[in-house]
């Protein structure tokens, strides 16, 4: 049952749209790229390409997967974020593009970037965001914490395949209830989806991301209450903390960084327009020069 390229692609496409997954051909393409190994360009290009019965049945059994709704980067067991390849885990969340926001923020509120950072990634998960930060911060060092012993073993074993062995350190613990010492920029991406919404995920997300990465508790705001709490002692004078949120929770979490004793610098949008990050700073620390795409009244 050899096929060609072109004709895989064109099944691959209508089964996925068949059983009603979003973009059905992208989805294909990207599928037989990661299991033929060629790019989207050479699928156009060159339609005519015979593929061997193997590999004929790995795009197959990959659909079968696709069709169940098992999400490709689960299947293949690997996301791109941030133009790097992070290996995924069972204890993971599958990064999402929209977390690159928080990225951004960093990096345009530290414009140096030679100088030399200390973060802390809270909820480290894959790694991801803290990884992403020190490949644009040379001189930086980082912390990624997680509760999650399986999500720091996955996060140290990414820094080492990325190259930044030397400059990240995984730890586990209850956000930064063990940390010491202060940092330059603490990070944040917890979870806070609000329990009852749990339910009402889709597949996609509900069988194959980890609850602990997910359940924010009953508001979706339980792990902003905890975390928040050690910021003021985790942040040296002058340094950010960037905290991605879900839609619409932004003055909520806003109030509880008031609370306990953190300004509102500013917020960030997602390419879709959500506000998507907040970012505070220490009281005690000198008003910075906002440099946020949209700033709401403090
Ligand atoms: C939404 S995921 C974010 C993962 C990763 N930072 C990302 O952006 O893809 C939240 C992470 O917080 C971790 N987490 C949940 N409760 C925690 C706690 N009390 N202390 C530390 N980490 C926790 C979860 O295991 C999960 O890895």
């Amino acid at each position: 049952m050899a096929g060609t390229v072109g004709s895989l692609l064109d099944d691959a496409a209508a089964r996925l749209s068949q059983a009603g997954v979003d973009e059905p051909r992208r989805m294909a393409r990207r599928a037989l790229g990661a299991v033929l190994e060629i790019s989207a360009a050479e699928m156009l290009s060159h339609p005519e390409q015979v593929i061997e019965d193997l590999q004929v049945s790995q795009v197959r059994l990959t659909l079968d997967r696709m069709v169940a709704r098992e999400p490709l980067s689960r299947i293949l067991g690997r996301r791109e974020f941030w133009g790097l390849e992070f290996a995924l885990s069972p204890d993971t969340l599958d990064p999402r593009p929209e977390t690159e926001t928080i990225v951004e923020a960093v990096l345009r509120r530290f414009p140096d970037q030679q100088k030399p950072l200390r973060l802390l990634d809270l909820g480290t998960g894959t790694g991801c965001i803290l990884l992403a930060l020190l490949s644009e911060l040379p001189n930086a060092v980082g912390f990624g914490v997680d509760l999650s012993g399986g999500a720091a073993t996955t996060a140290q074993r990414n820094a080492g395949r990325l190259g930044f062995a030397d400059r990240a350190h995984f730890l586990v613990g209850d956000w930064g209830a063990a940390i010491s010492g202060q940092f330059d920029a603490i990070i944040a991406n917890p979870p806070y989806v609000p329990d009852p919404l749990l339910t009402g995920l889709p597949r996609e997300v509900a069988l194959y991301d980890p609850r602990l990465a997910l359940s924010g508790g009953k508001d979706g705001l339980e792990a902003y209450r905890s975390l928040t709490r050690d910021l003021g002692r985790l942040l040296r004078p002058k340094a950010f903390f960037f905290g991605e949120i879900g839609l619409g929770q932004d003055r909520a979490v806003a109030a509880i960084m008031r609370a306990n004793g953190l300004v509102i610098d500013g917020y960030e949008d997602d390419l879709a327009g959500i506000t998507r990050c907040v970012v505070a700073r220490a009281a005690t620390s000198a008003p910075q020069k906002s440099v946020g795409m949209r700033r709401f009244p403090v």
